[in-house]
């Protein structure tokens, strides 16, 4: 893998950057701006170098269909804001545009093609799409470490088509993770919540031979709350599951991973409702889960006091409403108090978990914060993530 570093001579090359700008955006507004702070110095460093920049990027789940409220037009605003250049959105059909007209219309130093998952082609991974995108610039540089567990055309395929390298944050990513990885000292638990349960879900069996506690919480711990029998009313949950909730399971007695979920929980009958404790076979019909209750919190933070290592990837809750974050406040009070004393080594991970230590003020507490979510849970379990993939390839057949 090479840097963008380290290259010289980039003074007017038209370099195709893939950032992740996934962010939260609540009403056109984003909530947390950390994805787009951590990339300002890459973009910093290709405005020095005098280089042209055309910004690909996703946000959201638009499935190939254009969603007016899934825009990137709030985030060129707040990059315009944070770099004090003029930025524009290029929201014509990218198919449609052709590489030689591109930068002499747009005579600008910075451009966003609109969200890349407009193009049902970027999931599916399209090679000509990838080709196409690629004919308008000289070089691919992939800053998103976030998005490198995707094998989509923006990340995977690109690589093929143009002289490609890494970007600073996902250097700092990667370099950070792997010197984690090889240090780790046990026990070791895993926090696992949040709301992409689809994300995760896989991710676990294989997490369960590497880990000595595996927590789950979030919308993915309605899985196991309902399959042990118990009525989760209208929670979110994954449907058709409960196979591989039952192989979660059977591995970890076989791994002698403690496999921990909600005794108790907090729920409401919709997200801005109030907040009542429900023991689990207490949970009406027309409930949701929104919060781990009292006696969750406390069997979790008794194992993180007996743990050295504490990986966290996920709220325990939906933490957005104050009613239901106690749950993932109490887990983030109870990891800082233990690093403080070093007793054990922290890393969280995921733009949830890290809105939340954010809204909290806590992110300098731990010991490494990483933006990726999905990616953060692959890397860690050992695999070769496509995007990380493609960008070596890229580097030998140079
Ligand atoms: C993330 O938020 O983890 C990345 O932007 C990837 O998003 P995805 O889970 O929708 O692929």
């Amino acid at each position: 893998m090479r840097s963008i570093i380290n290259e010289k001579n980039l003074s007017n090359k038209k370099i195709l950057l893939r950032l992740d700008l996934n962010v939260p955006l609540e009403k056109n507004k984003i909530t947390d701006t950390t994805r787009i702070d951590k990339i300002l110095p890459t973009l910093n460093f290709l405005i020095k170098e005098k280089a042209k920049i055309i910004i690909l990027s996703h946000v959201g789940r638009p499935k190939g269909k254009i969603v007016k409220e899934l825009s990137l037009e709030p985030i060129r605003v707040e990059l315009e804001k944070k770099l004090s250049k003029k930025i524009k959105l290029i929201s014509e059909n990218i198919k449609e545009i052709k590489n030689k007209n591109f930068f002499n219309n747009y005579n600008e130093e910075i451009l966003i093609l609109e969200n890349i998952r407009f193009y049902s082609e970027e999931e599916e991974n399209d090679n000509k799409f990838a080709e196409h995108l690629s004919c308008l610039g000289d070089i691919y540089i992939n800053d998103a470490f976030s998005c490198s567990h995707r094998a989509h055309a923006s990340i995977r395929e690109m690589p093929k088509f143009l002289p490609s390298f890494s970007g600073l944050q996902l250097d700092l990513e990667v370099n950070a993770l792997t010197k984690i990885t090889s240090k780790i000292t046990r026990p070791i638990t895993c926090i696992i919540g949040g709301s992409k349960i689809s994300t995760k879900i896989n991710v676990i069996k294989n997490l369960i031979t590497k880990f000595d506690n595996i927590i789950i919480v979030g919308g993915m711990a309605n899985n196991f709350i309902e399959f042990f029998g118990n009525n989760i009313g209208i929670s979110i949950k994954e449907k058709n599951c409960n196979q591989i909730v039952k192989e979660i399971i059977a591995l970890s007695e076989k791994e002698k991973c403690k496999l921990i979920y909600p005794d108790d929980v907090v729920v409401s009958k919709n997200y801005n409702g109030s907040p009542k404790n429900k023991e689990l076979n207490e949970i009406l019909f027309d409930e949701m889960i929104l919060d781990i209750g009292p006696k969750t919190i406390e069997k979790i933070t008794n194992i993180i006091d007996n743990s050295k290592t504490i990986l966290w990837n996920g709220p325990a809750g939906y933490f957005e409403n104050p009613n239901f974050a106690n749950g993932s406040i109490q887990i983030a009070k109870k990891i800082i108090e233990n690093n403080k004393v070093n007793k054990i080594f922290s890393v969280a991970g995921g733009g949830d978990t890290v809105s939340l230590l954010n809204k909290l003020n806590l992110v300098s507490n731990f010991n490494f914060v990483s933006t990726a979510g999905g990616a953060f849970l692959e890397y860690l379990e050992g695999k070769n993530l496509p995007g990380i993939k493609a960008l070596n390839l890229n580097d030998r057949t140079k």
